[in-house]
């Protein structure tokens, strides 16, 4: 496979500290910030300056780091005990990708198991982030070649929300299967969802492929059955926050209603992830917790009102598409196909 070279690297570990593209000023501004302490890595994930699921990961395990750094000067017991509860606390910035809570479990392994002084587990600590950074980039790379091999010639890729390189260290997942299908086939393009109510869609894929030249097309989250039906939809890739032993799966709200018309008019629908977005704690999708966003996401639009004063507001910011509706999921170990309590559980054995 020809690699697609992405430019974009979202989030980084400098020398004491995690520098991350802010992407709440996205499409008007694309600028870093340097995270320097373990709370304010808590609001970065909190108020999403890093958002995505592998991004929040790496950004929880920088987090981890931070208060490291913090508590330098305690003991080396109450360094581990308080560091611990810490690192718990991070795990709980944001509810639903579950790569945060792998990230962050992959660092509390490494101050369980060391043998270390203070010093010494914050070095290893920092070496641990280092190492899930690069790892990421490594399995998106994976994804997106196995992706790649079952986009059709000269097809048309419809994607919700953002799962590209600004949802992880880079190149991304269900926009690394974009980038891995257009190195060999500059004829595909890709269409948009808008993706209400935070515009990840429109404020940030369009962004992300329009600089590494991938035509593309927005369309708002509406819209989906309308081109279906036309035939102007060849598949459907997205990336996931969590998915269930049984191949249930978590995405940004309004995948779910993608998935459904996708089935209807017999489009293949696949899920990209890596195999950290795969809780096998959880047997079905009923058992992911679904982040309730703030209203004034439905409310407002660049600090505008566009609704009716005190009108009763609901924010989900996921939704489940149950398994049967998903003709795939692409993993860095190949495509999990059905059934897939099998093919999940057969994926974590080797
Ligand atoms: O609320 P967000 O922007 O963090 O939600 C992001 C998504 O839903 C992505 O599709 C998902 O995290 C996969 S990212 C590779």
């Amino acid at each position: 496979m020809t690699e697609f070279k992405s430019k974009i690297r979202t989030i980084e570990w400098v020398d004491t500290f995690s520098r991350m593209v802010d992407q709440t000023l996205f499409p008007y501004e694309f600028k870093y910030v340097d995270i320097k302490t373990g709370d304010d890595m808590f609001d970065a994930i909190k108020t999403m300056i890093v958002r995505g699921a592998p991004a929040i990961g790496i950004a929880g395990a920088h987090g981890v780091v931070l208060y490291a750094q913090e508590l330098k000067n305690l003991p080396r017991d109450e360094f581990i005990k308080k560091l611990l509860e810490k690192a718990d606390y991070m795990a709980t910035s944001r509810p639903t990708a579950v790569n945060l809570m792998w990230a962050v479990e992959k660092q509390k392994e490494v101050i369980k198991n060391s043998n270390s002084d203070v010093k010494g587990i914050i070095e290893e600590l920092k070496q641990n982030a280092i190492k899930l950074e690069n790892e990421d980039i490594e399995i998106n790379k994976k994804i997106g070649d196995y992706g790649a091999e079952v986009v059709p010639k000269g097809a048309t890729l419809l994607t919700h929300c953002n799962a590209g390189a600004l949802a992880t260290v880079g190149y991304g997942t269900a926009l690394g299967v974009v980038r891995s299908a257009f190195a060999n086939d500059p004829t595909i393009q890709v269409f948009a969802d808008e993706t209400r109510p935070r515009q990840q869609g429109a404020r940030i894929t369009t962004l992300e492929l329009t600089m590494d030249g991938i035509p593309t097309t927005l369309i708002t989250d509406g819209m989906c059955s309308y081109f279906m039906k036309k035939g102007m939809i060849d598949m459907v890739v997205t990336g996931a926050d969590r998915i269930a032993a049984n191949g249930d799966t978590a995405n940004k709200i309004g995948t779910y209603t993608v998935a459904i018309a996708a089935k209807y008019h017999n489009i293949p629908f696949y899920i990209a992830a890596p195999l950290s977005t795969i809780d096998t704690s959880i047997k079905t999708g009923d058992e992911i917790p679904i982040e309730e966003r703030s209203h004034d996401e439905v409310t407002h639009i660049n600090g505008k009102a566009i609704c009716a004063e005190g009108v009763n507001i609901i924010n989900p910011g996921f939704d489940v598409t149950p398994h049967e509706l998903i003709s795939g999921i692409i993993t860095e170990k190949g495509i999990l196909r059905p059934d897939y309590k099998k093919s999940i559980a057969e994926a974590f054995k080797n």
